[in-house]
């Protein structure tokens, strides 16, 4: 009886076994390359010329976000505060006005400081994407996308580092589940919101509008787990929140 199959057959189960092991490798670098720090940025903590704590003025001092990040709800850029601002706070005869960690600020608006330049002081920026992508703060925030959403707890940061991979994959996996992603307006830059924090009644109140239909909508939802998912799913309707997906949004 003669051979059923060729004889080059012989070395096939060799051939895929090498194949597989140069996609396996492949795929392995490819994976190592993308998901190392030093690529996702995630763990990204430069020093910085003041160690200015978030924990300390967003955390227990309760300074709202806006209150130094004033431009972010109404431009693509999120602005660092200038040094006015600080200033505010650390100025001659106020809070901890001598500290030693605050040099880089007396020589920034001290004009009565002998190491005075009167020049910015100069932060090391954190978070950027690049040239190629274009992102814009204020679209975001006034959709109900909080902060944490892509910079986690700031609140609770002694010094701020990157927390989000902030990749492609990351925003689009937003933007195809982005109910899971909405809060109330006046939550944004509470990054501590939770769905369980919110009342319902006032959020039927808000969502239905002056013509009514809270107690509808709140009977509708009855079985309904009270959670992120499904007050975002409400905000998304509401206020028509449709992110894009093609690649010229992002790509222009
Ligand atoms: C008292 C002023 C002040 C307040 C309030 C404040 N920040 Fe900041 N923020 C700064 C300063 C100054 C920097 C630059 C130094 C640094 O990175 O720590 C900064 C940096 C950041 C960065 C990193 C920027 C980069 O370079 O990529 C993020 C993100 C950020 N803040 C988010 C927040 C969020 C979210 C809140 C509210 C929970 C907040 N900040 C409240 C002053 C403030
Ligand atoms: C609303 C007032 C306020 C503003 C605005 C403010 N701070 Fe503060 N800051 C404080 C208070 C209060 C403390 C806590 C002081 C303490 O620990 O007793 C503090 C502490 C600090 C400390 C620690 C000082 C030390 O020696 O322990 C640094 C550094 C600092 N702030 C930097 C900044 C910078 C930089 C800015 C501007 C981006 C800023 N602060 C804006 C109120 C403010
Ligand atoms: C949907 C994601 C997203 C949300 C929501 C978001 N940010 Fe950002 N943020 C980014 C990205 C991306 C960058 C880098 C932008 C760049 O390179 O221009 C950034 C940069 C920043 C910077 C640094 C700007 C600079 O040039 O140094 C600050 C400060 C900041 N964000 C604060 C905030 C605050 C405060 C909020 C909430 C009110 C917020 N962000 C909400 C994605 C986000
Ligand atoms: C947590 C959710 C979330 C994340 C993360 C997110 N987005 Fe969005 N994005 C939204 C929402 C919500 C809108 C508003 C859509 C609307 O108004 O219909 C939006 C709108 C946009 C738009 C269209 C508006 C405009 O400016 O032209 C662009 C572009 C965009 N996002 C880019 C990005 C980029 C780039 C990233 C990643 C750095 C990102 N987004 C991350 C939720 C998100
Ligand atoms: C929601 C915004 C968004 C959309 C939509 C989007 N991109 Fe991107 N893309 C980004 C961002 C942000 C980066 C930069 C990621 C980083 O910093 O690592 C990026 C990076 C890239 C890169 C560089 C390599 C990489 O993966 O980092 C390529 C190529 C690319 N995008 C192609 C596309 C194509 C093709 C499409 C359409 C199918 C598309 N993008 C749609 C936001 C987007």
């Amino acid at each position: 009886m003669g051979n059923l199959f060729p004889r080059w057959t012989n070395l096939l189960p060799v051939k895929i076994l090498v194949c597989l092991g140069a996609l396996g490798t492949a795929v392995v670098a490819l994976a190592w390359y993308s998901w190392t720090p030093k690529f996702t940025r995630v763990g990204y903590m430069p020093q910085q010329p003041i160690p200015f704590d978030h924990s300390v003025h967003a955390g227990q001092l309760g300074l709202d976000c806006r209150y130094c990040h004033t431009f972010v709800e109404n431009s693509p850029h999120s602005n660092i505060p200038a040094a006015q601002v600080c200033w505010n706070c650390h100025g001659p005869g106020k809070v901890k006005s001598d500290s030693v960690k605050l040099e880089p600020l007396r020589q920034a608006m001290d004009t009565n400081s002998e190491n005075y330049t009167g020049k910015p002081i100069p932060w090391v920026q954190v978070h950027e994407t690049p040239d190629y992508a274009y992102f814009n703060h204020s679209v975001h925030v006034n959709r109900g996308v909080s902060c944490v959403e892509c910079h986690g707890r700031v609140d609770e940061m002694p010094v701020v580092y990157h927390a989000k991979t902030l990749s492609m994959s990351f925003c689009l996996d937003c933007h195809r589940n982005v109910d899971e992603h909405l809060r109330p307006l006046d939550e944004v830059t509470n990054l501590a919101w939770e769905a369980k924090d919110e009342d319902a009644n006032e959020f039927y109140a808000k969502i239905a509008g002056k013509g009514g239909k809270a107690e509808e909508l709140k009977e509708a939802d009855a079985d309904k787990t009270w959670d992120e998912k499904l007050l975002g799913a409400h905000l998304q309707k509401s206020w028509n929140v449709n992110p894009p997906t093609d690649c010229a949004a992002c790509h222009r």
